[in-house]
């Protein structure tokens, strides 16, 4: 949180820096004008003799100035780091995409020999998405998650975000957090986790393993763990990326999420939201991926 806090400092900093340089610029501009304008005068020289000269330079100095006022206000503005990286990732993306296309269609028309097939497809295989395992967490100020087998918060902007992010997916949880559900979720398929070999409930997949959950879910790209604390516990390991929700207030609690280790998960987005009369506390919605080794 500090490491983001400090990013949001420098990126103030900098526009701030940058406004600065442009608004010295106009200041100088102005200055430069029209002392360029008063030697002309002063030295006697005659203006429309000089006029094209001082027109040439005062345009030119112009044109730098608004090139100055392009980089500070529409492209540092609109352009930035961020914008940077979602420009690379949907490149990447459709590239991958018609990596796959090729890969199809020369699989379907044989043009490539079997084995030239078999040694491109470990290529290809590499530019191919990866399934993602997503972690999906909502965390008060000191990871606490729940109490007597219930949230503790009521937030609707969280269960809304949540329903947006899991929906059409395979969610997967304990038997503890399925119970204080307590039926499955709309438009969601629901896998619990149990020792219980003979436990059931209609509209469910039941696992006996995290490994036996991840498995039924194997045609999800996707699949979201949803809790509770035993179940992250385990599944920390094997998630690529991680959607938090920090609740900025401290709670009573007798369940906790575990430490999310900065050394392996990059926080790749924060949305910091203020309280209102929906919601009694400030919250952040962040996103991490795992570190690549
Ligand atoms: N804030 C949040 O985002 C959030 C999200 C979800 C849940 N919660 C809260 O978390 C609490 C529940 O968490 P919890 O840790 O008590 O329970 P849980 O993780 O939801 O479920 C625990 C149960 O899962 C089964 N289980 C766990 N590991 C297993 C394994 N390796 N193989 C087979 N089965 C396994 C066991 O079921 P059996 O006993 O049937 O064998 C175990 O009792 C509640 O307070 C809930 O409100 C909070």
């Amino acid at each position: 949180m500090a490491t983001n806090q400090h990013e949001i400092y420098e990126k103030a900093r900098k526009r701030t820096v940058q406004k600065k340089g442009f608004y010295i610029h106009i200041v100088l501009f102005i200055l430069g004008a029209s002392i360029i304008y008063s030697l002309t005068l002063i030295n006697g020289f005659d203006i429309d003799h000089n006029a094209v000269n001082f027109y040439i330079a005062i345009t030119v100095w112009f044109l730098l100035l608004l090139l100055h006022f392009v980089k500070v206000f529409i492209t540092s503005k609109f352009f930035d780091q961020d914008w940077e990286r979602k420009a690379t990732e949907k490149l990447i993306q459709k590239h991958n995409k018609k990596v796959l296309l090729l890969e199809k269609k020369l699989q379907k028309s044989g043009v490539l020999p079997a084995p030239t097939v078999t040694k491109m497809k470990g290529l290809f295989t590499a530019f191919k998405k990866k399934r993602e395992i997503i972690l999906i967490a909502a965390l008060g100020s000191n990871n606490e998650l729940g109490k007597d087998n219930d949230l503790i918060w009521h937030l609707p902007a969280d269960l809304k975000r949540f329903k947006k992010l899991t929906s059409g997916h395979h969610i997967i949880m304990g038997r503890k957090t399925f119970e204080s559900i307590g039926k499955p979720l709309p438009n969601r398929t629901t896998i619990i986790i149990t020792r219980d070999k003979n436990y059931k409930h209609e509209g469910c997949l039941i696992a006996n393993s995290l490994e036996g959950a991840i498995l039924l879910s194997k045609k999800d790209e996707s699949p979201f763990i949803i809790g509770g604390a035993q179940i992250y516990n385990q599944a920390l390991k094997i998630a690529t990326k991680l959607e938090i929700t920090y609740v900025h207030h401290t709670f009573e609690a007798d369940v906790f999420f575990p430490k999310i280790d900065v050394t392996i998960w990059n926080e790749i987005k924060r949305e910091f939201y203020k309280a209102d009369e929906k919601h009694n506390y400030d919250f952040s919605f962040v996103s991490y991926t795992k570190k690549t080794t």
